[in-house]
């Protein structure tokens, strides 16, 4: 069913996708030109690129606790699984991360909070993107957070993991936060969840943030979300890139929603 879903939604999207000769919004215009079109090889992406190809070689072992559409009606489910099969699966292209590195360069965000650190993949891609951001991020299985930590550690990277089910610990990381620059949502994706975790978000939300939901044409559910989050009064913009929406929060523009290619 969902497969189904996705080939529709696929469709959908290369129907009604625009270049940016159709984009009238020079803030939508010059990301596309600075961001989504960079073919720049910054210095930077060997080391990642090279870092999630070591991680998808790896055959090692990892308990998982499976909190998202995995676990079907329960709350989670504990696994074992390659680590190499979790990033090829459930985590990003090298042109993916590439474009979440550009986005951190671009929008220099003081504070980025990431839900689903996985091993750290994107987390990495992130925090080198712009060094000196805050970079939190959380994730729920323990075993996965090991492995991120020794990442960030041999990489110098001061990054703060937060581990435990999201709806559990949300609340606490935002009060501790106050202010959110960027959002990369990128675990449980059902439609509730993704919800709530949108709205208690929005408390810390400023002009200049930028909220990005990964798979919003994953399943109905996550399409639901989308929709609902588009027309939310508080949003003055959105770009579908498919894999990902980007949502802007800018004043004093009219409402737009894109659909970029
Ligand atoms: C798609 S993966 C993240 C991939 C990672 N961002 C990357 O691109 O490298 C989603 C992660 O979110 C975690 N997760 C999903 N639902 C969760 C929840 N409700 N609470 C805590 N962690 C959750 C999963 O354990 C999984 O590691």
């Amino acid at each position: 069913m969902t497969r189904i879903w996705q080939i529709t939604a696929y469709l959908n999207y290369l129907r009604k996708r625009k270049t940016r000769y159709h984009v009238h919004s020079p803030f939508v215009y010059e990301l596309v030109d600075k961001v989504f079109k960079d073919k720049k090889r910054y210095k930077e992406y060997r080391e990642l690129n090279r870092l999630r190809k070591k991680f998808i070689q790896r055959s090692d072992k990892v308990e998982i606790m499976d909190f998202g559409t995995g676990a079907g009606n329960k709350d989670y489910l504990i696994r074992v699984k390659r680590v190499g099969d979790i990033v090829r699966q459930s985590g990003h292209s090298k042109k993916q991360l590439e474009l979440l590195f550009r986005l951190a360069r671009y929008f220099k965000p003081e504070t980025i909070l990431e839900f689903g650190t996985s091993v750290g993949v994107s987390t990495t891609y992130l925090s080198k993107g712009y060094p000196p951001a805050k970079m939190i991020t959380m994730e729920g299985s323990m075993g996965l957070t090991t492995i991120a930590n020794e990442t960030f550690k041999k990489h110098n990277l001061g990054i703060e993991v937060e581990v435990g089910e999201f709806g559990a610990i949300l609340d606490e990381v935002i009060k501790n936060t106050q202010k959110l620059d960027m959002v990369f949502f990128d675990g449980n994706h059902r439609k509730k969840p993704t919800l709530e975790y949108f709205n208690k978000c929005m408390k810390c939300v400023h002009e200049d943030s930028v909220f990005m939901f990964d798979d919003i044409h994953w399943s109905r559910g996550m399409y639901k979300a989308w929709e609902k989050i588009k027309k939310d009064k508080r949003v003055s913009l959105t770009i579908d890139l498919y894999w990902i929406g980007l949502v802007f929060f800018r004043k004093g523009v009219a409402k737009q929603n894109f659909i970029l290619y």
